[in-house]
């Protein structure tokens, strides 16, 4: 395993954005609705997106990844099985199962175990899709999914707002008989993109950013034309973040500002002024950090993918933040490491305390999920001298060129190999 050195710098400078993990994920399931071979621009070269690939490889599928630019073919896919040894290392995998039951009549995924952040269960697609027709069993730890006669088209209700489990859903009602009309869905910028990319090619779907989604079935597999992956607007919030932590000058290009102005917002809440223009959002030095209150909640609230970064923000705030967690169950692992770093943190329940400004002094901290770790590293970069960030795989899931990335703005980061513990 590796660990990420990171001292104490000043920065200064742009980050070039990459396209989102979390739009990539699902459009790559997509493809198991393709009948040709697809051009996708702005793929994200990150760990989840490659263990999609893999599984997608898995399956049967051909492709190339090269420079961002990804052309794959899933017309030879002879395998329905999502195995247990892949879709343990990303709980995305799930995303698989709508597209190979719409199209194959039967496929078993395994079930995704929880991670550091929940148990993160998936019955609400699975209730969904069992209302569409299918025939769904647990068996050994796999979904093993039946729709012989294929799925039929109804209207899904959610009781919980799920972002995979409304792209599950939209996938599935592509092939289905007939309407399907999905109530309470996501509205998060990826879902928007998946549903763009099966509009521009021919589906027929109205509502789409809203939260009743109602989706024709096109019948059959679909010609899809090349398409960009979307900004990555956490990756750029979290840059952002690096700015308002070392309170300097850092500009995130490439990006939607629709997609972010909640994350935009909430910095300005803390006393932060912007330079905004069609694609650049420049995050601009204070006089002083406002202590802030967030509450995480669906899109377009405020996203809980930035709440440990905005956390490690906070920790430099003249006065009292607090920070209620109210999508997962346990997503303040990084509450424990911020505090090593000299950060001075309570938690009561699902709300965090942050008692600020503190001074941060560099130690030994522990990665435990994506954006924790991306956290540590924000602490990191003003904490007095250095700031070692261990198991740090979890960032590279989902932050491409993270080291270069850091590098150009002046951060003086190193990645070395964990001593043998
Ligand atoms: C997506 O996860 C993102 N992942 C997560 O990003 C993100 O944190 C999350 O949405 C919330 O925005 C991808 O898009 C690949 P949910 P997802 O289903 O879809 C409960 C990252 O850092 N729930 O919207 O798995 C669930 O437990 C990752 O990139 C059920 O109870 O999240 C949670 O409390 C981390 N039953 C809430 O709903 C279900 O069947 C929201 O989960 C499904 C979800």
């Amino acid at each position: 395993m590796k660990t990420l050195i990171v001292r104490q710098s000043s920065i200064l400078g742009t980050v070039p954005i990459s396209g989102a993990k979390n739009a990539a994920l699902p459009l790559l399931a997509l493809m198991i609705l393709a009948k040709n071979e697809v051009q996708i621009g702005n793929v994200p070269n990150v760990a989840d997106i490659n263990t999609m690939l893999k599984l997608l490889k898995l399956l049967g599928s051909e492709f190339s990844f090269v420079n961002n630019n990804l052309t794959i073919n899933t017309s030879q896919i002879s395998s329905t099985t999502a195995t247990y040894d892949i879709v343990k290392t990303m709980r995305a995998s799930i995303l698989t199962l709508a597209p190979l039951l719409a199209r194959f009549g039967e496929c078993k995924v395994s079930l995704p175990g929880g991670c550091a952040i929940g148990l993160r269960p998936v019955d609400l697609h699975l209730k969904a899709l069992a209302k569409m027709g299918a025939d769904i069993k647990i068996e050994n730890g796999y979904i093993h999914a039946v729709a012989k006669e294929g799925l039929k088209g109804c209207e899904i209700v959610f009781d919980k707002i799920t972002v995979t489990g409304t792209e599950n859903i939209i996938m599935a009602a592509v092939l289905a008989d007939g309407v399907t009309k999905i109530l309470n869905a996501a509205k998060e910028p990826e879902v928007v993109q998946l549903c763009e990319v099966l509009r521009d090619n021919g589906v027929e779907i109205a509502g789409i950013g809203t939260s009743s989604i109602t989706i024709r079935g096109y019948g059959e597999l679909l010609e899809i034309a090349p398409f960009d992956v979307i900004p990555d607007r956490i990756e750029a919030g979290t840059y952002l973040c690096a700015g308002a932590i070392a309170n300097s000058k850092i500009t995130v290009e490439n990006v939607v500002f629709e997609h972010m102005e909640n994350i935009v917002n909430k910095l300005k809440e803390m006393n932060f002024d912007f330079e905004i223009t069609s694609n650049k959002i420049t995050i601009l030095p204070t006089t002083n950090i406002n202590p802030v209150n967030i509450i995480t909640s669906e899109h377009p609230g405020f996203p809980t993918d930035m709440q440990a970064q905005f956390m490690a923000v906070a920790t430099q705030a003249d006065g009292v933040s607090t920070i209620e967690e109210k999508l997962f169950e346990n997503r303040f692992m990084h509450v424990a490491e911020l505090n090593r770093l000299g950060a001075n943190i309570k938690i009561n329940a699902k709300v965090a305390t942050i008692y600020g400004p503190t001074k941060l002094v560099g130690a030994d901290v522990m990665a435990t999920d994506l954006r924790a770790s991306s956290a540590l590293v924000l602490g990191g970069i003003i904490a007095e001298g250095e700031t070692r960030i261990h198991r740090v795989y979890h960032l590279f899931r989902g932050y491409e060129n993270l080291v270069e990335k850091l590098n150009n703005i002046g951060v003086d980061v190193e990645l070395i190999d964990e001593e043998a513990q």
